[in-house]
């Protein structure tokens, strides 16, 4: 298995370009099942997790291709997809694809409501907390789906079609809101959201069912409204930047020090996160095409940050900001408040030098005036990143394990990094 390899100490300076958002090109990707027609997706990252997607879709039955690099295009030029579910053979989806990657689930909105049956594997992915699905599958028998639980599958069925439907979240859900919205566009009638998720991807999917014939509004907000139409169309839509990888990189030079420019991400995408950097010391500004962040000599402040749906702070940047506070001037609190079980990073850290202390929901991390480099393993996606950030200060040299975590959400990490300075590297496994 790879591992990366980091020396500790150089500052970031220069330019990364940012990827667009994984977390909204699968939810792209899924919707292309609502059609026979052709969707074709430019921006998509290069990711482990999209082309395990493409591999489930595929064993639909369902034709895609990837557009090669165009002249002047670098290899972190995102792709361009063009996917077409034409005449799907099997609306089956088994466990040992869906357990790679939770998303995957998802899949079972489109496929009942166009085609009035589907079965899919109860969902793997990250090992964060229990991650049920129960929210899933009510908004879509809200919708009018019969469900069962069948030996570690869902079988949803519509045979005349779903319905409009009041679909009421008792808990903001990203994926669930995914699977209502799309759901919603075929059925008959008109169906309410009601505290729907107002994560940016949730409109961008919505922005493309849009092109596709949807009839939607108020994506982005606690309340979606749907007006159900009998069939969608394809459509061409550019996958928006991923906020999670802008975040990323701008807590990594906040760490280090030195002055990036993030480009093709915007900061209203992650005002919460950059507000936190700004109070921990780092100068955060917007450009023409991106993001500014710089740190100069001074240190880190210690700045208490809770976990919330966006427009909150995202758990999907708890780890990462986790390594930035382990170097902080003081105690910061860290509260978890949407996945419990989301601190594997914290041991990790600690055999870096870290001082954390857990107590039910929260950390609390005890800035240490230096980490020192150590091996260390990564357990999931985004606290792989936050040992890459730690690693990037820490004394000499630090090995990071089990890099395919970091393989599924991160588009040429090293190569991204070591072009602003860092000295990184992929040791092949
Ligand atoms: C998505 C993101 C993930 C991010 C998360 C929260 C993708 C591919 N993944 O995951 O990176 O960390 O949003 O921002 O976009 N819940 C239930 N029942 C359900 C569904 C969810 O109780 O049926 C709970 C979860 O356990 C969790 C909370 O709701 O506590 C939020 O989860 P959710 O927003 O659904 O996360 P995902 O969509 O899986």
């Amino acid at each position: 298995m790879d591992r990366i390899r980091i020396r500790g100490g150089a500052p970031l300076n220069g330019l990364i370009p940012i990827s667009g958002a994984k977390n909204a090109a699968l939810p792209l990707m899924i919707a292309s099942l609502l059609t026979e027609d052709t969707l074709e997706l430019g921006n998509v990252p290069r990711l482990a997790d999209i082309s395990s997607l493409l591999r489930i879709m595929s064993n639909f039955g369902v034709d895609h291709s990837i557009a090669g690099r165009r002249p002047g295009q670098s290899s972190e030029t995102g792709q361009t997809i063009r996917v077409t579910a034409k005449s799907i053979i099997d609306t089956c989806a088994p466990y040992e694809l869906v357990s790679t990657m939770r998303a995957s689930f998802w899949v079972i909105a489109p496929l009942v409501a166009r085609f009035g049956h589907a079965k899919v594997s109860m969902p793997g992915g990250c090992a964060i907390g229990t991650r049920p699905v129960d929210l899933l599958i009510m908004a879509l028998a809200k919708l009018g789906a019969a469900i069962e639980i069948e030996g570690g599958y869902v079988v949803a069925t519509a045979p005349k079609g779903l319905h409009g439907a009041e679909i009421d979240f008792p808990k903001v859900t990203v994926g669930g809101t995914h699977v209502a919205l799309m759901a919603a566009t075929l059925a008959q009638g008109t169906t309410v959201i009601r505290n729907a998720a107002r994560e940016p991807e949730v409109a961008d999917l919505a922005a493309c069912l849009i092109k596709m014939g949807a009839k939607i509004q108020g994506a982005g907000t606690s309340e979606i409204v749907v007006e159900g139409v009998s069939s969608l169309y394809g459509a061409s839509h550019d996958v928006m930047p991923d906020r999670i990888e802008t975040g990323t990189y701008a807590m990594a030079v906040a760490m280090t020090g030195g002055d990036l420019v993030l480009e093709n991400t915007r900061a209203e995408y992650l005002q919460a996160a950059l507000d936190v950097l700004g109070q921990a010391g780092a100068e955060v500004s917007s450009t023409h095409s991106g993001i500014r962040i710089r740190r100069n000599g001074n240190g880190i402040q210690a700045v208490d940050v809770t976990t919330d749906p966006f427009p909150g702070f995202p758990t999907d940047l708890q780890a990462q900001f986790m390594a930035l506070m382990t170097r902080a001037n003081g105690t910061s609190r860290i509260r978890e408040t949407i996945f419990e079980n989301r601190f594997m990073h914290v041991q990790e850290l600690a055999r870096l030098g870290a001082h954390i202390r857990l107590d039910g929901d929260s950390a609390y991390v005890d800035g240490v005036p230096t980490l020192k480099g150590a091996p260390v393993m990564a357990t999931d996606l985004r606290a792989s990143v936050s040992l890459v950030i730690a690693g990037l200060v820490a004394e000499g040299e630090t090995t990071i394990n089990r890099v395919y975590h970091l393989d599924r959400g991160f588009e040429a990490l090293e190569a991204k990094l070591a072009r602003c300075g860092a000295e990184i590297e992929r040791v092949r496994g």
